[in-house]
């Protein structure tokens, strides 16, 4: 995990830099103060990435946190901090979600991969009914072409033909406008990489929810080894490529 983090900690402080999120959050404020709901809150590092960056003190923003796992819930209230404040904790999928508040702003960054095409349409449309009328909606979402897409497609073809596909931002559009959302969409294009293999190795087996597999299986046959090829340089240096959409709507 910490291999992974050395590098995905980009896609958090992309988004970070991406937007005035301090005037979004001050924008959707009601009674002096937000409720804010963390789509598949992970360890919280997009909060984390919004503190680093600096948010002024006020307005307080109530956090309640989503995720399958309690583990991912502890660690996400671990890493908030003023003006974040930990609320309700939803232990559920989002398709599960029973939604018991309306929300001033619902956010899922980078979150939403692991949504079963099947369940993606219900859970996206739990995620916009949570919302308020005026409330703002966030996804951030890499797209088909970005390497959490392509290096996922490229193992699944080379070691695991079965296991279901990750969402994308695409399909994620999509079922924003299922739900009657039409999104404003804003790509950011960045790149991460380092020469450190064993970095690379734990970053890769992250990306596939898979530590069986060494980076020199990986490199070694098949679709992902072609993958792979492309992102490497003559002296080893691995790049990987992104393009993360930025997914943004107020509820009417
Ligand atoms: C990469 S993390 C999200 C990172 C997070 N946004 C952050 O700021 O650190 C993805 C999370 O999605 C959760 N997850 C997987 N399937 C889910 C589902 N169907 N509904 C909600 N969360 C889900 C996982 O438990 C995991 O914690």
């Amino acid at each position: 995990m910490q291999a992974f983090y050395v590098l995905a900690t980009e896609d958090y402080r992309q988004l970070a830099a991406a937007r005035d999120w301090a005037k979004d959050l001050r924008a959707h404020t009601l009674d002096g103060r937000i409720r804010l709901l963390d789509v598949a809150c992970g360890s919280g590092r997009f909060p984390a990435a919004l503190l680093a960056k600096g948010l002024p003190a006020r307005p307080r923003v109530g956090v309640d946190l989503l995720d399958p796992s309690g583990f991912s819930i502890a660690e996400a209230r671990a890493a908030l901090d003023t003006p974040f404040v930990g609320e309700g904790e939803h232990e559920v999928f989002l398709q599960d979600f029973r939604i018991e508040s309306a929300y001033d702003v619902a956010w899922a960054t980078h979150a939403l991969y692991a949504l079963p095409p099947a369940d993606l349409a219900a859970g996206v449309a739990r995620m916009v009914a949570a919302l308020r009328p005026g409330g703002f909606g966030v996804v951030a979402q890499a797209c088909s072409r970005s390497h959490y897409l392509a290096f996922y497609e490229a193992y699944r073809a080379t070691f695991a033909p079965d296991v279901t596909p990750y969402t994308d931002a695409e399909g994620v559009a999509d079922a924003l406008r299922t739900a009657g959302v039409r999104p404003t969409v804003a790509p950011l294009r960045y790149t991460t990489g380092t020469a450190d293999r064993g970095v690379v190795e734990g970053f890769l087996q992250r990306c596939a929810f898979d530590d069986t597999v060494s980076l020199e299986r990986m490199e070694a046959d098949g679709p992902l080894a072609e993958y792979l090829a492309g992102c490497r340089s003559a002296d080893g240096t691995y790049t990987f490529s992104h393009e993360a959409h930025l997914m943004t709507w107020e509820n009417t």
